[in-house]
Formats: structure tokens, C-alpha cells, sequence
């Protein structure tokens, strides 16, 4: 069992490391951990890209793919991109095309995407403007982004409880069913400190978005970000 995680500095070969150090029990733990949301968050980032028949559409940070394989469904081309190799080999059998990409560089030309999304990936990288301008970058003039990440639950008494007592319990969960229990501590700070949904989109909006809204998931224990190049 390993126990790399990455901290708050969130180093990209620190990230990278962890991934792969939980790559292959990942999909599994994440349906625990989520009590199975993870399935009606990615059909919701699915329907909120509107995704036309013959589209290309980049699934950035897409892990072992299980996400990528979800945008399929629409008919549109859907490329994994992510930079641990362990994620995208324990994806291995999802027949999607994959690529090892770093968000802050992506190895993309400008405007080669009708729609991209990153899930459960933004939130990992230690310069977020830096890659919501890539996003931009490879999105063509009109093209549409989808965040969806991990949020604030807009109702107080269950955001003390979720904040308080649930992020502090999950490494434990986690321990039972994580190939790096470790990495679940980092989750779980990672989480606490992530900006809320308003702040999220003053972020996207500085990278030169417009439209940008969002949508609540599970009471704001996720959300999904809308905007438009
Ligand atoms: C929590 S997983 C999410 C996987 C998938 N999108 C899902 O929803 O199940 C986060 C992923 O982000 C990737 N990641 C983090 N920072 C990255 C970066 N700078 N460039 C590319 N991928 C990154 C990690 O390797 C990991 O696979």
C-alpha cells in the first residue's frame, strides 16, 4: 500500500504521484466515497456540455477515463487528456482516445475543441488561471467549458455538518477501500480550502469566459460551471 499524497502546495509531481499511487482502485473508491453520485454528476457534466453528434470534446484531467467514456454517449468525440500515466493506464480498456497532457501546457493546437470539461481536476492544479486560459486557448471562438468540482452545500447547518465532521471522517472511510489512504487526507483539505461557487466564477470570468454560470449538485457538495469562449 502506498502512501504518497500531495499537499496544499499541490506540486505538480506530488499530484501526479498520488494519482498514480490510487489509479488502480480509483473508480471504485470514488463511488464509495460519493455514496454512487459520481455516476449523476458525470451524466449532469454530460448533458450541460450539450454535446452535438460529431463534436470533438476534451475531457481534461479525465483520470482513468471514466469520465471521457460518459461524453461518448453524446455522439461527440471525447479525448481523455490527463498526466498521470497510472490513471490513464487503469482506464486502459475504455476505448477513448488518451493522451498524456499537463493542464498548464496542453499539448493542443489553438481552437481544436468544440466543448471541454475538466471534473474533480481543476481543483489539483496549483495555477488555476493558468489553466482555464489554456482551456480557452484550445477552445474555438464559441466553444463551451464545463467545470464540474467539487463546491460550498448552500443549506448552513448541512455545510457544518459536511465540512466539520464528513471531511474529517472520509481518510478513515477511505482507508477500507483506497489503494492510498493517504491521498484522501489531501482530498479532503483540498476540498475544504477550494474557493466557493461565486468565487469559482469570478475565476473563470478573469480568464476571459462569458456566460458563466452555474448549477448546484447534491445540495452544492458539487457544482458545474457554464461558460463560453
Ligand atoms: C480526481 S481525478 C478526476 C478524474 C476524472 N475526471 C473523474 O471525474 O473521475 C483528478 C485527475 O486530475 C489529474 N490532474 C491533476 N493535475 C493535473 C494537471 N496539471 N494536468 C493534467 N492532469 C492533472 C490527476 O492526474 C487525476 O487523474
Amino acid at each position: 500500500m502506498s502512501d504518497e499524497r500531495a499537499d496544499l502546495s499541490k506540486r505538480p509531481e506530488d499530484v501526479a504521484t498520488m494519482f498514480d499511487g490510487v489509479a488502480k482502485r480509483y473508480d471504485i473508491t470514488n463511488t464509495v466515497l460519493s455514496f454512487a453520485q459520481d455516476r449523476r454528476w458525470r451524466a449532469a457534466t454530460r448533458r450541460a456540455l450539450g454535446l452535438r453528434r460529431g463534436e470533438v470534446v476534451l475531457d481534461l484531467a479525465a483520470g482513468t477515463a471514466v469520465s471521457t467514456v460518459e461524453l461518448a454517449k453524446s455522439g461527440a468525440q471525447a479525448v481523455a487528456a490527463d498526466f498521470s500515466l497510472g490513471m490513464l493506464k487503469a482506464g486502459a480498456n475504455r476505448a477513448v482516445p488518451k493522451v498524456a497532457a499537463d493542464a498548464l501546457a496542453l499539448p493542443f493546437a489553438d481552437e481544436s475543441f468544440d466543448a471541454a470539461t475538466i471534473s474533480f481536476g481543476l481543483r489539483n492544479v496549483n495555477d488555476v488561471g493558468r489553466a482555464l486560459r489554456e482551456l480557452r486557448r484550445v477552445l474555438r471562438p464559441g466553444g463551451r467549458l464545463v467545470i464540474c468540482e467539487f463546491s460550498t452545500p448552500t443549506w448552513a447547518p448541512f455545510r457544518t455538518v459536511y465540512l466539520e465532521y464528513l471531511m474529517k471522517a472520509l481518510p478513515e472511510v477511505a482507508t477500507r477501500v483506497s489503494s492510498n489512504p493517504a491521498a484522501y487526507v489531501y482530498l479532503a483539505e483540498s476540498i475544504r480550502e477550494w474557493p466557493d461557487q461565486q468565487m469559482l466564477a469570478g475565476l473563470i470570468r478573469e480568464a476571459g469566459f462569458r456566460g458563466v454560470h452555474w448549477h448546484n449538485l447534491t445540495g452544492g457538495i458539487a457544482a458545474l460551471h457554464s461558460a463560453v469562449k
